[in-house]
């Protein structure tokens, strides 16, 4: 099969033919017809010491090619949302509806299977498999756990950017802060998961939702995902705005959607005492949180929330957030911004880099 490959570190993408192993016990192979690109990609691949040669892409859906012995929930020609998240159901984190912290979905940080192999191979050698799903590739292998079965009738293109940015944004804002109705919300970072937190607060019921971006045309287009106040953090403090405009309280919930300790800090003080602070996006290793634990506790008391994956179970999710936008109430189709073949990834990948447009939706093809 044709995938995008990560040679080697920090190196544009090749397309290069991939074997492609059958599905093992419990496993699915899926033909990837559409694949999301996310920053979190981006970071692997700039990442002068990262896995390689790998195949990343995790915002990815497609159809099922084949399964494997004693998968029953599963057929071939089945449409499938992937989930870099494949569930074991009986882990320390399973058994407590952790999901996203199971101890078998970790591997998709070592770039393999949960038994440490991987389906991939060039040339006789391993090649990694990319954040749990590697969708930059034509066909590949998951978890029938990771593999959440949609209606045929629902596009696949709608479906992958529900894998990451949409699960992610929104389940920040559900599940993890659990958002209030008639809170206020600051959401730092309008990309594709910033996007979803803004469109999280609507779905709650947020009532003020300040959204911050430097990029003109991301806070513009941030409007119709519901974002009531437009700020430039180039031109404006955004802090000290939120402060005056809520009256010195602060807003209730805070999200740092664009991944930078400095941004986690900004949300601390932008938060009313009492309120919560969620970083959702992923600053780089080397960036340090500087908090003063007064604001933690005496009588300031406020919340400091890790986020992995919006907390989702995507079994449980992409059900209810498939209805969200069959319903009118989560806009899907106007956060994909562009569309282009896998072929031209590079080009995709650089529109991310300078934040032109929301998603990119790369097609594989079926
Ligand atoms: N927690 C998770 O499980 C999870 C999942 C997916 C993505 N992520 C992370 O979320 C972040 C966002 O991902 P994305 O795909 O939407 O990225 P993106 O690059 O499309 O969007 C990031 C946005 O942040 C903006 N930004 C930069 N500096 C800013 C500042 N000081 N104030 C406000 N906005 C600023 C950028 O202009 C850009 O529009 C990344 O760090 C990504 O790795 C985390
Ligand atoms: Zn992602
Ligand atoms: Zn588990």
């Amino acid at each position: 099969m044709r995938a995008a490959l990560l040679a080697s570190p920090a190196t544009p993408l090749v397309m290069t033919d991939i074997e492609c192993a059958d599905p093992g016990p419990g496993q699915v192979r899926v033909r990837v017809t559409h694949c999301g690109l996310c920053h979190s990609d981006l970071t692997l691949i700039d990442a002068p010491e990262g896995l390689a040669p790998i195949i990343l892409g995790h915002e990815a859906a497609g159809i099922v090619d084949a399964v494997g012995t004693g998968v029953s929930t599963l057929a071939p020609g089945d449409h499938v949302m992937l989930s870099p998240f494949g569930p074991c159901g009986v882990c320390y984190w399973c058994v407590r509806g952790e999901t996203v912290h199971c101890a078998a979905a970790m591997s998709m940080f070592t770039g393999t299977l949960p038994d440490g192999s991987v389906p991939f191979s060039l040339e006789g050698r391993p090649v990694y498999r990319g954040l749990g799903v590697a969708g930059f590739g034509e066909l590949t292998v998951v978890a029938a756990s990771a593999a959440v079965k949609i209606d045929p009738d629902i596009p696949l293109e709608v479906a992958a950017v529900i894998g990451c940015a949409t699960q992610t944004g929104v389940g920040a804002v559900l599940n993890t802060a659990k958002v209030e109705e008639g809170a206020t919300v600051l959401v730092m970072g309008l990309g594709g998961v910033g996007m979803s937190v803004v469109q999280g607060a609507r779905l709650a019921g947020a009532c003020r939702i300040f959204a911050s971006d430097p990029v003109a045309d991301r806070r513009n287009a941030a409007i119709a995902f519901g974002a009531t106040d437009l700020l430039d953090p180039s031109t404006t403090d955004v802090v000290a705005h939120v402060l005056e405009v809520t009256g010195g309280v602060g807003v209730d919930y805070a999200f740092d959607a664009a991944g930078a300790g400095p941004l986690v800090e900004a949300g601390l003080a932008a938060t009313r005492t009492g309120g919560t602070t969620v970083m959702v996006g992923a600053p780089a290793l080397e960036h340090t949180v500087t908090i003063n634990p007064a604001v933690l506790y005496l009588t300031q008391g406020k919340k400091l929330l890790g986020c992995l994956y919006g907390d989702c179970n995507s079994q449980r999710e992409v059900p209810r957030l498939l209805a969200l936008w069959q319903t009118g109430r989560l806009d899907l189709e106007p956060m994909i911004t562009a569309r282009r073949p896998i072929d031209e990834i590079n080009a995709g990948l650089d529109d991310l880099r300078a934040s032109v447009g929301i998603r990119t939706v790369f097609n594989l093809g079926v």
